[in-house]
């Protein structure tokens, strides 16, 4: 059997309400269940060339953005050993990889969640040209990209994505991501302006941050904040209670970077621009009631979430800032991965 082609798909980041951050013992299994929004403009775009050759060698190469990165080819090569799991074929297959963001580095846009799943998706269309029997769907290409980057299971899918399993919703998997279901409409389509304050890479990775839960004396604490922040938020986003979906989106933002605070050596990710930054948009939303929440991933950059029908007064209140700040980048709910081009033929 041969078989070539060129596959290219672009995935979205997506921002996440309820945070993971904390593994359990196993393959990248969650500490708690999360949900996030998925976004629609930052996107990651991968290419990937590939000949699949009974008798060859497996071999990839990897360019991102332009420049061939040996960095990433390493990472990719304990991706590809477990995900050859599910396309044996992968074992006798040359790939050639090429990967952009159409967002900056470092501006608190998660690119390993856009990254990895729109790879996930280039191998999962491979997969159904190589395999007659293939089970190319949702939950496999969510949870070959959950092994790459936790976050990224979440981003084959949209607009609202639960990943990990909890007591209050038992459809939720481990192992793959699911669509949240009957969504109340104000919450169909959110704004999300990116308030990018620091643009130096942080000092420590995601994965080792994710480490540092594991002696870490909030752990228990946190799992029960985050069940609970979980289940209200479900119900927040179901019945369109603005005002809870503001609460919890700030609490777990600032317990995110609580439990970094309190890890062993005090993993520190706020700029004082991010400090003023919240304290500026709080004073303006109680000045005029707007409905606006925030929230950050693991980083400096501030995401500022609000409905359309806010979407003037908030355009307003940032302009009007003082506050220094190196862009803003305005993004949106979105419904996740697109393919963009798709060719193969036997040789
Ligand atoms: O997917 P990872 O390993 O890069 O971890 C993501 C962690 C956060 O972005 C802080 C939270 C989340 O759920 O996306």
């Amino acid at each position: 059997m041969c078989i070539q082609g060129k596959i290219s798909y672009s995935s979205p980041s997506n921002i996440a309400i309820i945070k993971y951050w904390g593994k359990e013992p196993g393959d990248q299994i969650p500490m708690n269940p999360s949900l996030s929004m998925t976004l629609d403009k930052c996107r990651s775009f991968t290419t990937v060339e590939y000949k699949v050759k009974k008798g060859q060698d497996f071999s990839v190469e990897v360019f991102f953005e332009g420049k061939r990165s040996m960095e990433i080819e390493a990472k990719l090569q304990r991706w590809f050993t477990k995900i050859s799991y599910f396309f044996s074929w992968l074992n006798y297959t040359q790939l050639r990889i090429e990967s952009h963001n159409n967002f900056p580095h470092s501006a608190g846009i998660a690119s390993s969640a856009s990254g990895m799943s729109t790879l996930a998706m280039c191998l999962s269309a491979i997969d159904g040209h190589v395999r007659d029997d293939s089970t190319k769907n949702r939950q496999l290409q969510s949870n070959i990209s959950r092994l790459g980057s936790g976050s990224a299971s979440r981003s084959v899918m949209g607009p609202w994505v639960i990943w990990g399993k909890s007591e209050v919703y038992p459809e939720g998997s481990d192992e793959y991501a699911v669509v949240l279901p009957e969504l109340h409409p104000d919450f169909n389509n959110l704004n999300d302006t990116i308030i990018v304050v620091n643009k130096t890479p942080k000092a420590i990775s995601s994965r080792d941050g994710h480490t540092l839960m594991q002696g870490h004396p909030w752990r228990r604490g946190r799992i029960e904040q985050a069940n609970k922040n979980f289940a209200e938020l479900i119900n927040a986003l179901q019945t369109g209670d603005w005002k809870l979906f503001q609460k919890i989106t700030e609490n777990e933002a600032l317990s995110l970077h609580a439990l970094m605070l309190a890890s062993e050596g005090g993993m520190m990710l706020w700029t004082g621009d991010t400090v003023e930054w919240m304290h500026y948009l709080r004073s303006e939303r109680q000045r005029g009631g707007i409905p606006m929440a925030f929230t950050l991933d693991a980083g400096a950059n501030i995401h500022l979430l609000y409905p359309d029908s806010a979407k003037e007064e908030v355009l307003r209140i940032l302009q009007d800032s003082h506050v220094p700040h190196i862009e803003f980048i305005h993004d949106h709910t979105g419904n996740g991965p697109e393919k963009l081009h798709d060719e193969y033929e036997h040789c």
